[in-house]
């Protein structure tokens, strides 16, 4: 097990408590994210199964992650409220076992700021979804901002120690790295140049 899934599994029990403060913001920013979700869909670093809800109803959904702690309080959630068509498996997102192009929908929701080898990670996602298919993606970046920038490359170390997240990642630049085509990506700044919602046509 690597140090990333090791921390996640340390942080589950308290993951949801510890996120609360922000959900207010986060909830409606996953309704929008996920009201474009369609057909075959998987999601990549499912966690503690917070988009769960957000789904529309006919979504035939995947969840992957892995974290073996953060996928029980998924699968908890799932027994309390079951949810048709949804299976959750432990799988390395940058070793996904699904064939090429096998879903319609991708979606990530604070994930490649954790993913270890983000790059490789995106570089699946564009493989197993399909030629045309939709990658929707809510992550938190680096900021552009020379000075906000730097404080954040300073203090990175913090929260990958307590989570396993990088609170500095270029994920736009990551995309591009696995082979997205920049003309099919639309990025949408929701909480300053911070938080972005990220929708991609998967040209192939
Ligand atoms: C910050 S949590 C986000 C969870 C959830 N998506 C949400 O919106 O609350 C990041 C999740 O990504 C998972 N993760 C990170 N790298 C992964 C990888 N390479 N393969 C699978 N899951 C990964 C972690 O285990 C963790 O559950």
């Amino acid at each position: 097990m690597n140090k990333i899934q090791k921390r996640y599994d340390r942080i589950a029990g308290l993951y949801d408590i510890l996120e609360a403060p922000m959900e207010h913001m986060f909830s409606k920013w996953r309704t929008e994210l996920l009201s474009d979700a369609a057909g075959k869909t998987l999601e990549v670093g499912i966690g503690t199964g917070k988009n769960l809800p957000y789904y529309p109803e006919n979504v035939q959904l995947t969840g992957i992650d892995f974290s073996p702690k953060m996928i029980e309080i998924t699968n908890k959630k799932l027994r309390e409220h079951p949810r048709s068509n949804t299976r959750i498996i432990q799988m390395d997102a940058e070793k996904m076992e699904f064939a090429d192009s096998t879903f319609d929908t991708v979606v990530t929701s604070c994930v490649f700021c954790s993913v270890p080898n983000a790059v490789q990670g995106l570089k699946e996602i564009r493989r197993v979804c399909r030629k045309d298919g939709k990658v929707l993606m809510l992550e938190h970046v680096r900021s552009q901002n020379k000075v906000t920038g730097k404080i954040m490359d300073i203090i990175n170390p913090i929260p990958v120690y307590i989570y396993g997240a990088n609170i500095n990642r270029r994920t736009y630049e990551n995309l591009i790295k696995a082979g997205f085509d920049p003309n099919q990506i639309e990025v949408n700044d929701l909480w300053f140049d911070i938080v972005k919602l990220i929708r991609i046509k998967n040209t192939k």
